[in-house]
């Protein structure tokens, strides 16, 4: 079902409260606390219906001024093939500075940052088997990334060059709506930046121009519960060294 007021949506969480049937929150924490990257997916289909009701769904997510910045290219079947296939193919990275790319880490992490960033690479390198130094088997990994990792819906997210940092707060909010409401529909997904470097291959085959900046991909499909690299367990640190509360 498609909501497409605010009002319908309203109606239907407040009938779910009223019922005293169950606890609004128990879903959304389950939701919330059972999502995580996959890379790995059956491919058990999606269809387009179920897709779009979780795009109508994420986009009551805030935004500064209800600007809505998002914009989203949902590639499915030999759209999504051709893709992945262009991408991996590329060979034109030296025109790449034409085209404008977003930085998503600084050249120097600071030092917590790095240990976690090397942590989770290891260890998803670990359960993937790839050992150190084996370039063979990490180019297999990214190209893998650039497939959707097997994923029947592969989605690409543009912002428009014209809007600033704000916009990008507000896509965040975007993104993460669309992978809750993957998880209430027995879903998961993959958030992944690694599409923002490849943006020629990607604007000329699904012909998005160049007022657009590519911010993210992401993979939506059902899990593999047999792969390997879907055990990847990511820790976080304790609330007490991130928040501070002050009387
Ligand atoms: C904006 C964004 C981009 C990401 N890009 C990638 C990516 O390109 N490839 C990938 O395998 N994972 C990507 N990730 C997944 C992160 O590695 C993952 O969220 C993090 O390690 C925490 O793990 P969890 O999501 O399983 O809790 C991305 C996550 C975010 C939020």
């Amino acid at each position: 079902m498609l909501f497409s007021k605010l009002s319908d949506l309203t109606k239907k969480h407040v009938s779910g409260n009223k019922s005293g049937q169950n606890k609004g929150y128990t879903y959304v924490d389950a939701a919330i606390g059972s999502r995580r990257a996959v890379r790995a997916f059956a491919n058990t289909p999606v269809s387009a219906a179920v897709v779009k009701e979780i795009l109508n769904l994420a986009s009551r997510a805030p935004s500064g001024s209800n600007m809505q910045p998002w914009k989203v290219y949902v590639v499915t079947g030999k759209a999504k093939n051709d893709l992945s296939k262009a991408i991996i193919n590329n060979k034109a990275k030296q025109a790449l500075e034409k085209s404008r790319i977003w930085k998503y880490y600084p050249d120097v992490l600071p030092p917590l940052y790095k240990a976690r960033q090397r942590k989770i690479g290891w260890d998803l390198y670990g359960l993937a088997g790839i050992k150190k130094g084996d370039h063979e088997a990490s180019k297999q990994f990214r190209n893998n990334n650039f497939k959707f990792f097997g994923a029947p819906i592969g989605m690409i997210f543009t912002i428009s060059n014209e809007l600033e940092v704000g916009s990008w707060i507000d896509y965040g909010c975007f993104l993460q709506n669309i992978m809750i409401a993957a998880r209430g529909r027995g879903l998961h997904t993959c958030p992944q930046a690694i599409f923002a470097e490849a943006p020629l291959p990607i604007r000329e085959i699904l012909m998005i121009s160049e007022e657009e900046t590519i911010v993210c991909g992401m993979a939506l499909g059902y899990i593999d519960n047999d792969a390997a690299v879907n055990r990847l367990e990511t820790e976080r640190s304790s609330v007490n060294e991130f928040a501070k509360f002050i009387k």
